[in-house]
């Protein structure tokens, strides 16, 4: 299971499983835009992709680029985001298109992403692998869960997201590094569930430690109470 065949098997995957999401394109094609990458990922946290497509299209057809996010009153926004919750986010969301209007465009790396307005750590290495194919470790809670079944990561959250990172950023491969961290997180989303592990289906099985285990729902390992 050395870092090339994971990587290579799980893009493989995408290249025919990917789900069809509106801020995607696709797999091998163009750099998908900055400003949809990062709506979407700003909706996303909290947020299901079901709840999240109806409020981005909406978005998009009302503020097409970052520009006019940026020009529009905030209470139209905060309106406009009504229903999806965690208001927080459409203020932060508001603050940060203003800076990058400001700044002529989204900035391309993970640390200049990092430093903008609502921008975690989460996010901006999601921004930087997807709208500007960078190499960055992407994890997120459908991540934790896969790679701490790949590995058999034993330790318990939260200490146990150190090495989840660590194992993240070894799998992860130097091209196509946005399609790898989206082909991870549909991988949890659809086969590498939670309460159900889907081994038998899974790309991943040949290079899963918790699958030769026979106990892949026992990760990752919640904190004791
Ligand atoms: N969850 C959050 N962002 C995502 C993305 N870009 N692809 C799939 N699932 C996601």
């Amino acid at each position: 299971a050395s870092r090339g065949t994971i990587a290579a098997d799980l893009l493989a995957w995408y290249d025919t499983h990917a789900r069809a999401l509106p801020w995607r394109v696709r797999p091998g094609g163009n750099a998908a835009d900055p400003y949809r990458v990062w709506l979407s990922e700003v909706m996303l946290q909290q947020t299901t992709v079901a709840a999240v497509i109806p409020y981005f299209a909406a978005f998009t057809a009302r503020w097409p680029t970052v520009a006019d996010l940026a020009a529009a009153p905030e209470e139209d926004v905060m309106a406009a985001w009504a229903g999806l919750g965690y208001y927080s986010r459409a203020r932060k969301l508001v603050e940060c298109a203003r800076a990058v209007a400001a700044m002529g465009g989204f900035p391309g790396t993970e640390a200049e992403l990092r430093a903008l307005p609502g921008l975690g750590p989460y996010t901006a290495a999601a921004v930087a692998a997807i709208a500007f194919g960078q190499r960055a470790v992407v994890v997120d809670a459908n991540v934790e869960r896969v790679v701490a079944r790949l590995f058999a990561i034993d330790d318990p959250l939260p200490g146990g997201r150190a090495a989840i990172r660590a194992a993240t950023d070894a799998i992860t491969p130097d091209a196509r590094c946005g399609d790898f961290a989206q082909g991870v997180m549909d991988l949890g989303a659809s086969i590498c569930r939670a309460r159900d592990a889907q081994c038998l289906i899974c790309p991943l099985s040949a290079h899963c430690a918790a699958r030769v285990a026979g106990d892949p729902l026992t990760y990752p390992v919640k904190p004791a109470k």
